[in-house]
Order: structure tokens, then sequence, then C-alpha cells
């Protein structure tokens, strides 16, 4: 049953890491043409964590604004979705709220389900905030991705976190009903626990993916959905922003439209921008996409933009939001821009060693050097436990 008052997204933070690495260096150093990462996937560079950077630092960076600007007093959840969870049974949102200070009658709580746990937050929060309309749902997505070095999948990395406030009457966007949902047992992409990085097989992820936005659509237009015509972008989940056109033409085509490529481009190419200088961020990509489309685009008040969120294994969704008038002047462009352009380029020996980098696990001590300029920093591991102060 829908709420008899419009629940969505408040607001909208992106956080990113201290450095970037280049396709260029990539390029340079493994021999490829750069115009496979720049024309080919449609990546210019990566976001890479320095070692005293991770999903919570991350997460809190983005965070802290909205928590400035709002206050905490209506938060009574945290709901934090990643697939790099740096613990097995605490949740990650709990370094957070301690970090930014939160009253203690909150719930927080960590959810997993490859890229696809950002949308799984954002509808638990609105089922939430539909339960009692005063309440505030902070939800956090933030991920680190890491391949194999030298793998297909390397010159998809980065890392990014996005911070959402859900509540009634957003400033930002209303989510509607319905949603497309779509599940398929498919091992296109997973990291089993003992490993640090994913394993994928590209293509099949790519098929699978496609495969899903075939299932979402269905369900979502057999459950009273908008039609296709009636949406002015769409924003995917990007792996790499190329992954959005080609799910947006597969679309078109099974919806048994012709394909034009500038109409492609029109729906999808503002959601790119952000995502292809950070690389994939997992749980926090498609709302990057949608941070990059409300910062970049023309006045998009009252337009439908529809989501399409997937995550290997597989779950998709599929729902529409509408854009609330007023909307540019909560927007946080300024330091999203600043958030991208002020990290620091490395080069491929810096790159090489951070990836490398793994701490010892016998529970001693190991204080971690101050590298960040963000405002928390990871400061190390004691006895086991992860260590996150104040910058
Ligand atoms: N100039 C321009 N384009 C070029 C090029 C060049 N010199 N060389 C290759 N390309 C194009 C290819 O034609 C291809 O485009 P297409 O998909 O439109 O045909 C694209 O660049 C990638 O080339 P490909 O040979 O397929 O790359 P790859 O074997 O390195 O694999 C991925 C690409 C995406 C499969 C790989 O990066 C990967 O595994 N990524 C991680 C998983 C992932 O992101 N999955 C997505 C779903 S969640």
């Amino acid at each position: 049953m829908s709420a008899d008052f419009a629940i969505g997204i408040h607001d909208l933070s992106v956080a990113t890491t201290q450095y970037v690495l280049t396709h260029e260096t990539l390029a340079a150093q493994n021999g490829t043409d750069v115009a496979k990462y720049h024309r080919g996937i449609g990546q210019r560079s990566m976001s890479v964590a320095a070692v005293d950077e991770d999903i919570v630092t991350m997460a809190a960076a983005a965070a802290a604004p909205i928590v400035a600007r709002h206050a905490a007093d209506r938060i009574r959840t945290i709901v934090f979705a990643t697939e790099t969870s740096v613990d097995q049974a605490k949740a990650a949102g709990i370094h957070v709220h301690s970090l930014l200070g939160l009253p203690s009658a909150t719930r927080v709580v960590e959810l997993k389900q490859a890229c696809y746990s950002g949308t799984a937050a954002l509808q638990f929060a609105i089922g939430l905030v539909h339960r009692d309309r005063s309440q505030q749902v902070l939800v956090i997505a933030s991920d680190v991705s890491k391949y194999e070095l030298g793998s297909p999948g390397e010159a998809t990395q980065g890392a990014a976190a996005v911070a959402m406030l859900v509540s009634a009457e957003p400033a930002l966007v209303r989510i509607e009903d319905p949603s497309g949902m779509f599940t398929a047992d498919i091992m296109d992409f997973w990291r089993p626990n003992y490993r640090t990085t994913a394993l994928v097989d590209g293509y099949e992820s790519i098929s699978a993916y496609l495969q899903a936005v075939e299932g979402v659509w269905k369900d979502y237009t057999e459950g009273g959905g908008r039609a296709l015509d009636e949406f002015g972008a769409f924003c995917y989940h990007q792996p790499f922003t190329k992954m959005a056109y080609k799910a947006h033409r597969h679309l078109l085509h099974h919806c048994g439209r012709d394909v034009d490529e500038a109409d492609v481009a029109r729906a999808v190419e503002p959601t790119t921008t952000y995502n292809a200088v950070i690389g994939n961020s997992y749980t926090a990509s498609m709302y990057v996409g949608l941070a990059a489309l409300l910062d970049d685009a023309d006045d998009l008040t009252d337009q439908a933009i529809g989501f399409l969120s997937y995550g290997s294994g597989s779950v998709a969704e599929f729902f529409a939001g509408t854009v609330v008038p007023g909307y540019r002047s909560h927007l946080r462009t300024d330091m999203h821009r600043d958030a991208i352009g002020r990290r620091q380029e490395i080069d491929y020996a810096k790159y090489r060693e951070i990836h490398e980098h793994s701490f010892p696990v016998d529970g001693g001590d190991y204080p971690v050097p101050t590298e960040t300029a963000g405002p928390y920093r990871f400061d190390g591991l004691s006895g086991h436990k992860r260590i996150y102060v104040p910058r």
C-alpha cells in the first residue's frame, strides 16, 4: 500500500578517496591501448583508497555533512550497504555512528548483496518512514572495489561512498511504487571470505546484467509501472560507464524500439560523469550516477528518473523517482566536484604498493601513518580491533 505522503531522498552526499590512478598510467604499465579504457569501457581514472581509508572513513565523510545540515534527532536508523565489509560480525555503520556522535537510540545494520544492496537499504528505509513519517533513515552505500593485478577487472576498480537521508516529503527525489524485481542464481561475480579480491566472469556478468534488465522491466510493467517514454533519464548501476549504455540499448531493443544512439546518450550520459573518473564503487555506483545527474543536468524538476540497480549473483530492481521542485538549492555539487578534483594522482608503483598491502593477522599493534586529507581516518589495528579517528 502506498503512503499518502511522498517518501524519498531528502539529501545526498558523495565522498571518495585520497588518491586517483589514471587509466593512462595503467595503460602505459600494462601495454593496453588507452582507447580501450576511455572509449571501450568508458573509464578515465579510478579512486584508490589510501591505507588509512576504507568503507568506514568514506562513509563518515559522506554522512557528516548530512548530519551537520539536518541534525541527528530524527535519524533512528542507519542502514549500511557494502560488499567490502571490514568485519564479519560488527556492522560498519556502528563505526560511523560513533565517529559522527549519533544518539544511542539508533538502530544500525549492514546489508549485503553485491552492488544491489544500496537499493535494498533505500527500500527498507522507505518502509520505515512509511511506518512513522517523523523518522529519518540514514542510508549509506560504501565500497572499495578490488580485482587482481593484471586481471580484466582491474581497469574497473574504484571507490566511493554515498550517504542519503530518506524522509517524508523529500527535497530531492520522491521514490515511487512499484518496483520490478529479479533474482537469478548465477556465479558471475563473487568474493569468498578468504579472498581480498573479487572473482568475476566479466562476459557472464554482462549477460547476467542484461538478463536482469529484461526481468525487472517485465515485473515493473506487470506491476503497473510507468511507460518507457515517461522517463527523462535512466540511472543504471555502472561497473564501468559503458555498461549503462549497453543496458539502455538492451532495454530499448527489448521494448521493440529502434535504438538511436543520440537518444541513448541523452538518457544515460549525464549519469556517468562522476563514475567515469571514480570507477566502480559497487553499492554506491548507481547513487553516484544519481548525484552526477542531479548536479550536472539541466533542470530536471518533475521529471521521472528510471533506476536500474543490479548486483551480481544476482538481484536486480527497477523503480522510478520523480525530481522535486526546488531540488537544486539542496544539492552538494561544489562539494562533490571538490572531492573528485582534490584527489592526488599516484604513479603505478604507489598504486601497486597499496594494492598489495595487507595487515598481519596476529592481533598485534599496527598503527597506520596519516595519508588521507579526509575528515576521518583508519588509525590502525590493535588487538584485532579496527581503530577509527577524526583526522
Ligand atoms: N579502442 C576502443 N575500444 C576498444 C579497444 C580500443 N583499442 N579495444 C577494445 N575496445 C572495446 C571492446 O570492443 C569492448 O567494447 P564492447 O563491449 O562495446 O564490444 C570494450 O572495449 C572492452 O573490451 P574487451 O575486450 O571486452 O575487454 P576485457 O576482456 O578486458 O573485458 C570487462 C571487459 C568489462 C568484461 C572486464 O573489464 C571485467 O571483467 N570487468 C569487471 C566485471 C564487470 O564490470 N561486470 C559488469 C557487470 S556487473
